[in-house]
């Protein structure tokens, strides 16, 4: 079905009552497509973690289309969780916060703690509002893939493991949510996203960065944020992840090209740096100061890759801050820390 234009209340009648009726739901969002089922029902959130093959210690995000929403779920809010609440929702934004009983067990994977977010997405907004229940939802990818943007991606992954599929277009945003948890009183960023570390500050005075988000975590390690643990957002080609200033990334790039040259090559690089690269296959991601772009698209383009039959994807990477700061969280990751 298409609701790119308009919500047509009859296919949106038909996906509430797939949802009481406990099934799973693929739903765009802002940020990435979600997989969506009723996040009061442990038999229907079951089914979530089946789609995806996601390990059970994995817990999820709940979706909510309003402030009524969060306090059927969560408890104990403090004031500085219920600024970035105002300050951030609806939004690219996730908070950790206590949940309540009523919330199963395998929402939290076993935690006190839900994640909780209110997406601005018209259909997603719509969706949850009309059938009035929390919607547990994950990223839309089979677990380690890099997440879902766009329904061509997700189609051929997922079609046969849910029972409904909205297609809502391109997402805006293209990476998944800001993580954040309250830790003995500092914001603290569990995972990057379009909502910044600088933005966080701006409105709570402070704000902290998991050390995590760029060290490869040990087996058994103990993690603030499960998902921390998981191979992520990977294709299957192998991929490089370049460092340093332009100069020095053209030179590394370059010098890995002529290092390899019996291998299949290809670089997802910047616009302006494709004429000093010698690579057959250049994928431009936009220019460098156009990181939404990047932000947008490299997911989708990483799903690409794995159709070209490459020995080796070379991506340049982006400075630290800003969202930069979850572009090269998620690169890192889909470069399995691989970087020169
Ligand atoms: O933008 C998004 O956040 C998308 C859309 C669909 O909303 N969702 C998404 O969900 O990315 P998922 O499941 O792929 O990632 C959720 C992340 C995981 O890293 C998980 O470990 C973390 O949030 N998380 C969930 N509940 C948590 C909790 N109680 N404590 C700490 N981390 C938690
Ligand atoms: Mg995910």
């Amino acid at each position: 079905m298409d609701w790119r234009q308009v919500i047509n209340q009859k296919e949106l009648q038909e996906c509430v009552t797939c949802l009481k009726k406990n099934g799973v739901i693929v739903f765009p969002t802002e940020t990435v497509y979600g997989i969506g089922a009723n996040a009061l029902e442990e038999s229907a959130v079951n089914k979530i973690y089946q789609a995806k093959n996601r390990a059970s210690d994995n817990p999820l995000i709940v979706h909510v289309s309003d402030k009524e929403m969060i306090k059927q779920v969560a408890k104990d809010i403090s004031e500085q969780e219920q600024m970035l609440i105002d300050a951030f929702m609806p939004g690219p934004f996730t908070l950790i916060v206590h949940k309540k009983d009523c919330v199963p067990h395998n929402v939290s994977a076993g935690l006190d703690t839900i994640g909780i977010r209110m997406p601005e997405n018209r259909i997603a907004h719509k969706l949850i509002q009309e059938a009035g229940i929390p919607i547990a939802a994950p990223s839309a990818n089979i677990s380690g893939r890099p997440s879902g943007t766009n329904m061509q991606d997700i189609i051929e992954e997922l079609q046969d493991r849910v029972d409904i599929l909205i297609d809502g277009g391109e997402c805006d945003i293209g990476l998944e949510s800001t993580v954040v948890k309250v830790v003995e009183g500092i914001p603290t960023i569990l995972r990057p996203g379009k909502i910044t570390a600088e933005q966080i500050q701006r409105v709570m005075g402070k704000v902290d960065i998991s050390k995590k988000i760029f060290e490869k975590v040990k087996k058994n390690e103990k993690v603030d944020s499960p998902g921390m643990k998981y191979r992520h957002y990977a294709p299957e080609t192998e991929c490089v992840l370049v460092i340093g200033t332009r100069k020095e990334q053209i030179e590394k790039i370059n010098l890995e090209i002529a290092k390899k040259k019996e291998r299949r090559i290809a670089v997802i690089g910047f616009e302006e740096d494709k004429k000093e690269i010698q690579c057959d296959t250049y994928l431009t991601i936009g220019n460098r100061d156009e990181l939404d772009n990047m932000m947008k698209h490299i997911f989708s383009l990483l799903r690409k890759v794995d159709q070209m039959e490459l020995d080796l994807v070379i991506i340049e990477g982006v400075k630290q801050e800003g969202i930069g700061l979850a572009i090269m969280n998620r690169m890192i990751r889909a470069c399995e820390y691989h970087t020169i």
